[in-house]
Formats: structure tokens, sequence, C-alpha cells
């Protein structure tokens, strides 16, 4: 999704301002731009395609100014091209806006400034407040955005520079998150913090329907009616290490290694020596003795996360848990209504479907909490209560150590209401809490196996087809493991309920179809095995995850991924590392830009 950034100050602008972009590229895009005050013109170079060559040309081009902003366009109005990248002018060329977002009454704005006498230069929705705020400009750049914005429906995040007000910049929150970055004689304005975390941690969350208005020297915030806001400055929680690739060629791998590390300091905030320390869920404990039931929306991965929540929480708290996808929630009769709980999951804390259902199911008196990654987010500030996954930033668009903390989180949550409900023992709460202490180091190992699991991505990378076979807990396992390889390979791959082959799904295998297969010990463990033998009866390309000294799945596979044993409900949080460095591996041998996979962006924020 577009990313913004924005600079005032007393140094360059441009660099900075190409410094944060680069920052902000995991986010997703197709062009890029910037736009300075130089003296007393605004010089805009935007450029289709990626960073570096809109670098290139503001090399080759002779500009300078203290003050500027940028973007990095994912096109949503208008094709990705040299004229629809912002910064968008006005016709006298006096306003410089980037936008995130979507402005959805444009049409009737841009034809009444046609009407005016308006001239266009792209397809996009963004131009039109380029010109409105200059037509509304009256020697006060913030009055005019104001005004402005009082007259556009949608979404819109908006960074803003004037030709009349040098070293002022003006920046708009509305459903897109923007951060103020505070240093001394410095400001920057960003859609995420990590554009400009190498100069400061210092931040301002802006909240929706309000205005910053920045200098070198001053932070003012008013709202939508032009009253001054009183705000909180914060320091960030991660450092600037946190979003460097440092030693690894690619922010997944680093991602996936980091696991063992999240889950520690994940157990540590919420299982403070012995016992939960859930402070942030203490208003809600009687709501949750209450509960008759539990809906979880999400999508994609953190769907996935929460698909392994409802095994958990159906099996101990024994109450309906529903799971749906946000995209579907928002559009069906959902059964929610007051007293319900519904949780989100949700990495960005900004996909506009997972928004979209949260929105509903407050609408029908449902209380909210969030398991989200990252704070300040949209989602954060729209739930009831919240549980952070502590992840620290998570920068590659395959979502990896996000899921094994959702989980985390999920499991906590899960055994703590168990507790609070009295529906386990405390003995078993107790000897989960412990065995949960044990999940790091089992990730440890297997991560430590990770050439064995890159020598097996050489031996399967020019499949064309993947087939994932879980059952029960690791059927969302299954579907992560296809998510992951399919994203970044761009290789189909399918997750499938191992029980549900001979259903038809069956008549795909024969020597051409790679076959990964969750066989650990488990309940079903049986059953999985005889499913493992179905495809090996017809010839399928076998890969098995089973738990260490299993001696019977020889027979189906060479391929075989060793895991430590760990009980069945905890297992998703093993199984699926090996199958995330398997995606890995394919795509890096393929030559493909893991990082940022074609088509993708990191944080879906339009519908
Ligand atoms: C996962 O690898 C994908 N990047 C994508 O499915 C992602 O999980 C989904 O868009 C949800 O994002 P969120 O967790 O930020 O809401």
């Amino acid at each position: 999704m577009c990313g913004i950034v924005g600079y005032t100050g007393k140094r360059e602008a441009k660099e900075i301002l190409i410094k944060g972009l680069k920052n902000l590229e995991y986010r997703g895009y197709d062009s890029a731009g910037i736009a300075v005050l130089d003296k007393n013109r605004l010089k805009v170079i935007k450029r289709k395609g990626k960073i570096k060559n809109l670098e290139e040309l503001v090399s080759k081009t002779s500009f300078s100014g203290s003050s500027g902003i940028a973007h990095t366009r994912w096109a949503t109005h208008g094709v990705p091209s040299d004229k629809n990248a912002h910064p968008h002018l006005g016709c006298k060329k006096r306003i410089a806006v980037v936008h995130n977002g979507i402005i959805e009454n444009f049409e009737s704005l841009k034809k009444d400034l046609l009407k005016k006498g308006c001239k266009f230069s792209s397809d996009t929705d963004t131009e039109i407040i380029s010109h409105l705020i200059e037509r509304n400009y009256h020697q006060n750049l913030e009055e005019a955005v104001r005004k402005t914005v009082l007259l556009l429906k949608g979404s819109f995040s908006l960074a803003v520079i004037s030709k009349d007000e040098p070293g002022k910049l003006v920046g708009v929150r509305l459903d897109s998150p923007l951060i103020v970055g505070i240093k001394d004689e410095e400001k920057f304005l960003a859609s995420d913090s990590s554009a400009f975390i190498e100069d400061t941690r210092r931040v301002v969350y802006l909240k929706d329907r309000e205005i910053a208005v920045l200098t070198p020297d001053s932070v003012k915030v008013i709202d939508f009616q032009g009253r001054k806001v009183s705000f909180k400055e914060e320091l960030l929680s991660f450092s600037k290490e946190e979003v460097k690739k440092g030693v690894f060629k690619h922010f997944m791998l680093k991602e996936i290694l980091e696991q063992p590390k999240v889950l520690e300091k994940i157990l540590s905030y919420y299982l403070k020596e012995k016992d939960f320390n859930l402070k942030e869920l203490t208003a809600f404990r009687d709501f949750f003795k209450k509960l008759q039931k539990i809906n979880i929306v999400a999508c994609g991965t953190a769907y996935h996360a929460g698909l392994v929540g409802k095994y958990l929480m159906e099996k101990f708290l024994n109450i309906p848990v529903e799971v749906d996808l946000g995209s579907e929630f928002r559009y069906k009769q959902p059964t929610i209504r007051k007293g319900d709980l519904l949780i989100a999951i949700s990495q960005s804390g900004e996909t506009a479907d997972t928004l979209a259902g949260v929105r509903l199911a407050k609408k029908r008196g449902a209380k909210i909490l969030s398991i989200c990654n990252v704070l300040g987010s949209t989602l954060v500030r729209e739930s009831d209560k919240v549980l952070y996954t502590l992840a620290g930033p998570e920068i590659s668009v395959a979502s990896t150590k996000a899921y094994s903390a959702q989980i985390m989180v999920l499991v906590i949550l899960s055994l703590y209401l168990a507790k609070l409900r009295r529906t386990l023992p405390d003995s078993l709460i107790n000897s989960y809490l412990n065995l949960l202490r044990k999940i790091p180091s089992c990730q440890l190992k297997i991560v430590k196996s990770k050439d064995e699991i890159r020598k097996i991505a050489q031996k399967y990378l020019n499949f064309g087809a993947f087939l994932y076979l879980g059952r029960n807990i690791n059927y969302p396992t299954a579907l992560e493991g296809a998510l992951k390889l399919k994203e970044i390979s761009y290789i189909p791959a399918e997750g499938y309920p191992a029980g549900e082959m001979k259903h038809g799904p069956i008549a795909l295998i024969d020597e051409y179809r790679a076959v990964v297969c969750i066989a650990n010990n488990s309940s079903v463990y049986s059953k999985m095995l005889s499913n493992v033998e179905e495809i090996f009866a017809r010839r399928g390309r076998i890969i098995i995850l089973a738990t260490e000294e299993d001696e019977q799945v020889k027979k189906y596979s060479r391929q075989i991924i060793y895991i430590p044993k760990i009980k069945e409900e905890l297992s998703p949080l093993i199984t699926i590392i090996p199958l995330q460095l398997l995606a890995y591996y394919i795509a890096e041998l393929k030559g493909y830009d893991v990082d940022k996979p074609r088509n993708l962006a990191k944080s879906v924020t339009v519908e």
C-alpha cells in the first residue's frame, strides 16, 4: 500500500525523503516521487517503477531545499505511470500533495473543478486534493487543508507543502496511519515510523480526523473543526536495527530465524514468573466468564492463526468459535450480537477487510479484542482491548514471525480463559504453560537444520504444483505452508485437510505432484499415515514432517524433516517453521524478489 514521507528541518530534504521511501519499500508499490521546496519553486520528480529509478533522476537534477514530501504509490485509480505517481500539484503549482487511501467522491469533485477551469494532469483521485487546497488557500495552509478535507469522502492520509509557506509541513490522518517524528529543529511525517527511525524514535501517533502542522521547531495538532488537540509524545518500542536486513540476504529469512526470540519475549511478557500477566484484560473478566461463543475475523496468514485459535478455544473452553475471513464476514449476515466477543487478528492493524469486520461487530454490540503487532495502528485504536504480539517490525511481505507470535498469544489467551472459566484443571494448564516455555528451543532446533531444508528445496523447486496435507490442528498449518510457497515462488500450492483427499483431490496425485505431509505425533497420527500411504501408492512425491525418531515414515520418502516431540495442541508453533523455510529457499533458489513478491503489498488497506 502507498507510503508517505515528509520532512522539514535544517538538512537537505531529498536524501532524507529517498531514504525514507526505501525504508517503506516493503509496503509494496509501483511508482514513487518527491517534491521539495527549492527556494520559491516546488520541484517535483516522480517515476513509475522502483525507487532506484527515481533516485537516479534525482541525482541528475540540480535542486535543493530543506522541506519536502515523498510517496510510494500502489495504484488504485489510474494505471502505474509517471504522470499518475505522486506528488500532485494544483494548477498554479503552489501546493504539492501526497495521499494514501481512496477519495470516494472524487468524480463529482473533479467535474466541479473542471467546470471552474482546472486543468488535470493525471487520472488519479488524489490530484483533486491539490487543486482544492490551492483554491481554498488564503495565507494559511492548515486552514486550506482543513476546509478541503471536509469536502472529501473516503479514506485519506495526506502530506502537504506550499511554496507560500516555506518550512511548513501539514499532515492529515483518516483511516491510514500517519505518524509524526520529532527531533530538535527537524520534524518528520510518515505512514510508518520505519521511514525515519534512523533519525528519531520520538513519535506522535495521529488519530483519525487530526491535522498535524509541523515546522522545524514546532508541532501543532488540530481537528477537522480547527480546534487545537492535545497530543502524546511516545518512544518507539523498536530500534533501527530491527528494520535493517543486517547479515541476511532477505528480511524473510531474518524474520523466520527471529521467531524463537520473539516467542521468548511473548512468554516473558504475558507469563511473568508462574502466572498469567494479562492485566490488559482485567476489566473483561466478568464478560469473559459469561461468554457463550467467540468470533474470530482475520485475513491471509492471520486467518490461519485464527483457525488454530478455533481448535484451541473449542478444546480448552468448550464453546463454539466461528472463524471468518474479513472479506466474507463483512458481507454475510453474521450471527454476532451484543455480549459476544470478536477477536480480530492482524499483523499490520490496517487490513481493510479485517477493520470492516470489526466495525460491523461493534455496530452489533460485540466487544473487540485485537491481537496486533503495530502500536498506534487503526485496529488498535478501534479495539476495546489489545494483546500485542511484540514481534517487532515485520518487513517481508510474507508473514512469518507474526504468525507464530499470533498463535503463541492465542494459546496463552485460551489457557487464561480456561483458568478463568474453570474449564481445565490448574494442573493441566500449568503443564501446558511449562511446555510453552520449551517452544523457542524447539523452534531453534529446526532453524539449526535449515541447510537440510534447503537441500529439499533444491530437489523440489521445479515441481509445477504442491499439495500440503494436514489434519486437525495442523490443517491450518497446511493452509499456511501453501500460502507461503505460492505468494513468494508463484508455484500453485494448495493446503488441504488430509482426510478430505479421497473426496476428489486425490485425482491430482501422480509423480509430478509434490505433496507435503504434516505427520507429527498427534491423536490423528495413524489416520494421517494412511493418507500418506494413499499418496505413496499413487506415486506422489512426498516431503514428510515427522516427530523425531519416527521410523515408520521412512518407507514413504527420503525427504523427511524431523521436528521435536511436542504436545499436539502446541505443535502448530513448530510445524510451521520447516514450511516457512521450504518456501523461502524455493523462492530464493529461483532468484525471486522474496521480500517484495509481485502484485503483493505488506498491508492491504483497500478492499
Ligand atoms: C501473508 O504472508 C500475507 N502477506 C497476507 O496474507 C497477510 O497475512 C494478510 O494480508 C493479513 O495481513 P494483516 O495480518 O496485516 O492483517
